[in-house]
């Protein structure tokens, strides 16, 4: 065996067909990403400018070194300014780790700061904490050498010092950060992450302040819901690192389902992409796949019945019910157009599905934040957790029912809310009472969304099979063509099978009450073309079944895959550039700040480098059952343009009618190449003003 691995390597073709690194990866290895005009200069310097946030009297109380940092600009810095150039250039030690799941271009975070560093003074050392801020805190890490760095350039993952979702979020654990940073000497400590982590940021640069200690975020997260306006609305952080690869990845596997369902018409394809609450990696999928229906969390909270508020209205009350999304209605949203698209022979397409869905949901919201509540009450009152002390879903649900006839301090689980977890299928309240992390977010990455929602809607079309209204429509000329070759009459039997059988401008829809063949049976006997003792014709058999829909769904998750891709070149430039901007915020004696590119809605040339004061953009939310100061996750805006066209074009790419379907060609993740979309499209449109003039307008 030996002899035969000593023999491959012998054979520099075999050897290239066989080496653990692809020649593609070696290429992106070796690219350059470019760098904005301010890293080419040889020191950079900040200037505070002014942008109004709404301070939060919490975070003021809290961080009160922190709250009074401003915007900082990164600028050229004066290379004859002495002890500007020394301050700058100075020996450093610096300490980086991710935080949260991985997000493609996190290596080049790395890269970027390990090649400022070093540009700036070859002796500084950067120390990459493993497995998170648990590696910060259990002093667990890796100096990082430049053979390390260069492997995972422009490589997806965070391979080279792993990932992890622990907290500093108490004294001691905020202590043991402070001992690391000082056994280690370090001066600054870089935390690539999500709102969370950035929210960590923020306290231990608050913390670490007095050691000495700079620290900087940096917005992380394929879920793209680290974003930064400030008050007046100016875009300072548009989108987070790795946003663009996951969904460019997700919609080319989404476009390729499109190809093979067009081809091979007999699925529905459930695509539920990840994205925790926010929906804005399924906008951007809708956008770069034109899907035939895509569902958009946000838009569903906007909802209103109508019809059941003005009955309501009527009755000089108000229905609250009325606003926002039931299960019940969700299943209508999404059977409805499945029902059109059958009217014209589509009995097949793709949907797509964000996977925190169930967040915007009113019932599941609901009961999600109670079940929140009870756990992190039960964890805070008893020296087990909830899971470890009722691992089986019976003994949770016995203790949910026990809680629910207490009352008192349990109000928050009511018995109608036991009663109404009880109807919900048995997977699905195991999924509810999973483990929350960290955080105490809610795992929805791991909730079967999809199987849960195509499971109600196909029972939501069974109903509207039943009543006749879920039908597929048949070509006359296939009819005609059908009838004629048993010699029966299409016209005759036309007006007793089909509802519009005059209307020759669409495919023919069997009469309501036709739905089997009892019924067929019965319409031709009343017909006068058929008598008791008689068989109904084959061909008109045929016609029957042609009618009726087969509805069939392909489930599908694009999530860790995603996560894990290679970087695009948009998110190979954005990340490099960031590492670059981490290290001058630090070598000008920043902290508390995100590290950020402003402009990355227009071309490379228009970036620019910037630092966002951390502590204004925190407020109070719940968080694991009480009010916790963090930054405030983005989702999707309703009013912003690329919601206005996904909305506007949703008819479109229904295709409910006769034409062909609009599916769209995203191309592969590419680093180079002419042919690739170059940033997120949701950033394009959102930053269109030729969008924003037509939409104000209309
Ligand atoms: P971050 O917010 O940490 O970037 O993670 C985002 C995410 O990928 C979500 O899209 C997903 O819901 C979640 O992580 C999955 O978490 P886990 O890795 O714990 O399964």
């Amino acid at each position: 065996m030996d002899n035969f691995l000593d023999q491959l390597t012998k054979d520099n073709e075999i050897q290239i067909i066989l080496d653990d690194q692809s020649v593609e990866a070696k290429e992106r290895n070796a690219f350059n990403p470019p760098l904005c005009n301010v890293f080419r200069k040889p020191i950079t310097r900040l200037q505070d400018r002014k942008h109004p946030f709404f301070i939060d009297p919490e975070a003021k109380k809290h961080l009160p070194d922190m709250i009074n940092n401003k915007v900082q600009y990164i600028i050229n810095g004066d290379p004859d300014n002495f002890e500007a150039t020394q301050q700058f250039n100075k020996k450093r030690r610096i300490g980086i780790a991710f935080s949260g799941g991985p997000s493609p271009g996190g290596h080049n975070v790395i890269a970027g700061l390990f090649d400022a560093a070093q540009n700036a003074n070859p002796d500084s050392v950067i120390l990459g904490f493993l497995m998170g801020l648990d590696g910060v805190m259990e002093k667990e890490y890796v100096e990082l050498s430049k053979e390390g760095v260069d492997y995972y350039r422009n490589i997806g993952g965070f391979t080279l010092i792993k990932t992890g979702r622990a907290k500093i979020d108490s004294p001691q654990k905020i202590e043991k950060a402070r001992q690391t940073c000082k056994e280690l000497n370090i001066d600054s400590l870089v935390i690539v992450g999500g709102d969370d982590s950035n929210t960590n940021a923020a306290f231990l640069a608050q913390e670490l302040k007095k050691d000495g200690v700079q620290v900087i975020g940096v917005p992380k997260t394929i879920d793209g819901d680290v974003q930064v306006r400030d008050d007046n609305g100016e875009v300072l952080c548009a989108i987070s690192f790795g946003f663009h690869s996951a969904a460019r990845f997700y919609a080319q596997q989404i476009s390729h389902l499109g190809s093979d369902g067009s081809s091979d018409v007999k699925y529905w394809h459930v695509c539920k992409v990840m994205g925790r609450v926010a929906s804005h990696i399924a906008l951007e999928a809708a956008l770069q796949t034109h899907a035939n229906m895509t569902l958009i969390g946000e838009d569903l909270i906007d909802y209103v019945d109508k019809k059941r508020l003005a009955a309501s209205q009527a009755k000089n009350e108000i229905d609250f019910d009325a606003y926002g999304v039931s299960l019940e209605k969700l299943c209508e949203i999404v059977s409805r157009p499945i029902v059109r698209r059958a009217r014209f022979g589509k009995n097949h397409g793709i949907l797509i599905i964000p996977e925190g869905i169930l967040e915007f949901i009113n019932e599941i919201q609901t009961l999600i934040i109670k079940l929140n509540i009870v756990i992190a009450h039960f964890n805070m009152n008893n020296e087990s957790d909830f899971h470890s002390y009722m691992p089986t879903l019976n003994e949770k649900l016995e203790y949910l029912n026990q809680i629910s006839q207490k009352g008192g301090r349990y109000t928050i689980w009511r018995p109608q809310d036991n009663d109404f977890f009880n109807t919900i299928p048995a997977f699905f309240r195991e999924d509810l009472l999973m483990e929350r992390d960290n955080h105490g977010n809610f795992p929805f990455s791991l909730v079967e969304t999809e199987r849960v929602l195509m499971g109600l809607v196909e029972e939501y079309l069974d109903e509207l099979f039943k009543k006749g209204e879920y039908k597929m429509g048949i070509k006359r000329a296939y009819y005609d063509k059908i009838l004629k070759k048993e010699g029966l009459s299409p016209q005759i039997y036309g007006a007793i099978l089909f509802q519009n059988y005059n209307d020759t401008q669409v495919p023919l829809l069997m009469k309501k009450n036709i739905i089997c063949e009892k019924t067929l049976r019965l319409a031709l006997i009343q017909g006068g073309k058929l008598t008791d003792s008689e068989k109904i014709s084959p061909a008109l058999l045929k016609i029957l079944k042609k009618s009726i829909p087969k509805f069939k769904t392909r489930l599908h998750f694009y999530g860790y895959d995603g996560r894990g891709s290679n970087p695009t070149r948009f998110d190979c430039m954005y990340a490099y550039n960031l590492g670059h901007a981490v290290f001058s915020l630090i070598a000008n004696g920043a902290t508390g700040q995100m590290a950020a590119i402003k402009n990355l809605e227009k071309g490379f040339e228009s970036w620019e480098p910037i630092g966002i004061p951390l502590a204004p953009l925190m407020h109070l939310e719940e968080r694991k059952g009480k009010l916790s100061l963090v930054m405030e996750k983005s989702v999707v805006d309703t009013a912003s343009p690329a919601f206005q066209v996904v909305k506007r074009l949703r008819e479109r790419w229904l295709a409910a009618n006769e034409s062909p379907e609009c599916y769209r060609k995203p191309a592969p993740i590419r680093f180079t190449g002419d042919t690739e979309e170059d940033r997120p499209m949701t950033l394009l449109l959102n930053g269109s003003d030729y969008l924003k003039s037509i939409l104000d307008q209309s």
